[in-house]
């Protein structure tokens, strides 16, 4: 691959930083050159990792809920602010719920749509000036999911949310040119994720990979300007018959169990 774009100086704000694969990726790109302001609720855990003066990956951390009204656009203005402006938003705070549809409590429902949507919206839209400004250009990433591209059974509204996010892509990619949009979609990756939510991962495939491999290609995706990033790659094949062969995608994945 030809050489990549340079991130020393890069100012860049990731959400749910705290934990996971915002926290990896936080100390990728710090690793790199790149001041990050992170963002999450826990502000033991954002202590934790630390502050550039301590070795760590942030230049500064805010501890805020981006489920509450006005919370992300208070975000990227602390941070713009702390950075002297913004050349990337990392938009990948968010959080899972597994079980039936008809489950769901309508506070549930709300819950799963808030955070990995409601508040990804919020946060792009009040990036954008900052990302218009930076003479990068600038570059959003929204991390969505597999789930997002697939449609996975019993993860119905997460998965209904992380689809949105493709539609989002699509079309800042369209009004913002030349912002880079990347929708990057992991597939099942060893972090506190499945912990935390109501149910833990039970199926023995496909295996959890490491949460460095996506960090890794998210910081690959800053330093190409890719605007589609699936991991592990493999995805891509049953991502592309899901989008562009549905019933046909349906009747091979009940097989598959
Ligand atoms: N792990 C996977 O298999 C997987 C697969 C596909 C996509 N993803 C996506 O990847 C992203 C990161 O997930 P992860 O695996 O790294 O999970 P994680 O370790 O649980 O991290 C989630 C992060 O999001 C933050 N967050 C959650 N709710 C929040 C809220 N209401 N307000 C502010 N911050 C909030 C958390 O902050 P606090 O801990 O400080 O509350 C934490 O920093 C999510 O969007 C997830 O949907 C994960």
């Amino acid at each position: 691959m030809a050489a990549g774009r340079q991130l020393p100086g890069l100012k860049a704000l990731i959400t749910g930083a705290s934990s996971g694969i915002g926290l990896a990726t936080s100390r990728l790109l710090a690793a790199r050159g790149a001041s990050v302001v992170g963002t999450g609720r826990d502000e033991a855990a954002l202590a934790a990792a630390g502050l550039r003066e301590a070795s760590g990956p942030f230049v500064a951390t805010l501890a805020r809920d981006l489920t509450d009204p006005g919370a992300p656009a208070a975000v990227v203005a602390a941070a713009a602010g702390a950075l002297g402006g913004l050349d990337l938003v990392v938009s990948n705070a968010g959080s899972g719920w597994s079980g039936r549809f008809e489950d769901m409590s309508p506070a549930e429902i709300d819950a799963v749509l808030d955070i990995n949507l409601r508040s990804a919206v919020h946060l792009a839209h009040a990036a954008a000036p900052w990302l218009r400004a930076s003479a990068g250009p600038g570059q959003l990433i929204l991390v969505g999911s597999i789930a997002g591209l697939l449609g996975v059974p019993e993860e119905a509204v997460y998965s209904t949310a992380k689809a949105a996010l493709r539609g989002l892509a699509n079309s800042l990619r369209g009004e913002w040119r030349p912002i880079t949009i990347t929708l990057v979609s992991p597939g099942v990756v060893d972090t506190p994720f499945f912990a935390r939510r109501n149910r833990p991962y039970a199926r023995s495939w496909p295996r959890p990979i490491a949460v460095n491999r996506v960090a890794s290609a998210i910081v690959s995706s800053v330093e190409h300007r890719q605007s589609e990033v699936i991991v592990p790659a493999w995805l891509t094949l049953p991502a592309r018959l899901a989008g562009g062969l549905p019933s046909l995608y349906a009747k091979m994945s009940q097989r598959w169990g």
